[in-house]
């Protein structure tokens, strides 16, 4: 069953987020001693991870008990301006006490595609002895297609039962893209939506109140089997006209 908060304006839905990020990883390390999060690629996100990296959140995280993956990665090197790697190591993690050894970031520079998701995968099977590893968080955004990670629609990753992560091609871009695949978005204990803007309106309409999970928009296709699923909106993405 998913849940949606709505804040009044972007910031506030940074801090709502924030707040939430703080609760899910402290949990999380009081259950099982550690907290492994998955972070969401795009602009979105930026705001929640400059916010988490000051405080009052700074403090309040355990940093050094938290390993940080991506839910996905574009074919770019780690410096480039479209990656979210860079992003968010820009925006909180080169700025939080966090050892090198605790960035699991996905090797978009990597010629072979297929090869950087595998090596992927290995690194999220290192951490847990799961048939399929549960992140205690997920972070994900969501196109104006209704695509989520790189979960696009009409792509193969779709299809995929049994990698935790794949390379995707996407001819509409012209690029493959490296993403988590449903079968581990949907072993997550937390998968948190983070949403903004009036121009998201019409697809969080049709995905978080459509009527039933389909291919056209994967990220209704996000359904955490044991976990909690949350649609973080600001006013805008939630078609609130106030
Ligand atoms: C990516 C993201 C992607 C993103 C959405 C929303 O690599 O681009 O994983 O799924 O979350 O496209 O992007 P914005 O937050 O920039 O609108």
């Amino acid at each position: 069953m998913s849940k949606i908060e709505v804040a009044a304006s972007v910031e506030a839905l940074n801090q709502a987020v924030a707040k939430q990020f703080v609760r899910l990883t402290t949990e999380a390390v009081r259950a099982r001693g550690r907290c492994v999060v998955a972070l969401a690629g795009g602009s979105t996100p930026k705001g929640v991870y400059r916010m988490l990296a000051y405080e009052p959140f700074r403090s309040r995280v355990q940093w050094d008990l938290i390993d940080f993956f991506w839910g996905d990665e574009r074919h770019v090197a780690p410096d480039h301006a479209d990656s979210n790697y860079r992003m968010a190591d820009e925006a909180m993690l080169s700025k939080v006490p966090i050892a090198q050894g605790q960035i699991h970031r996905i090797r978009g520079e990597m010629p072979d595609v297929d090869l950087a998701a595998r090596e992927y995968e290995s690194e999220i099977r290192a951490l847990s002895s799961d048939a399929v590893p549960r992140f205690d968080l997920v972070h994900l955004g969501l196109g104006t297609d209704g695509h989520t990670a790189s979960l696009f629609p009409g792509t193969p990753a779709l299809d995929e039962q049994q990698r935790l992560c794949v390379a995707n091609p996407v001819a509409k871009l012209d690029t493959h893209r490296i993403t988590l695949t449903l079968p581990v978005l949907n072993a997550a204990r937390a998968v948190v939506f983070i949403v903004s803007g009036a121009g998201k309106a019409p697809i969080v309409r049709e995905v978080v109140h459509g009527s039933d999970p389909s291919r056209e928009f994967p990220a209704a296709l996000v359904q955490p089997t044991d976990g909690e699923l949350w649609w973080m909106l600001d006013r805008a993405a939630a078609g609130d006209q106030a």
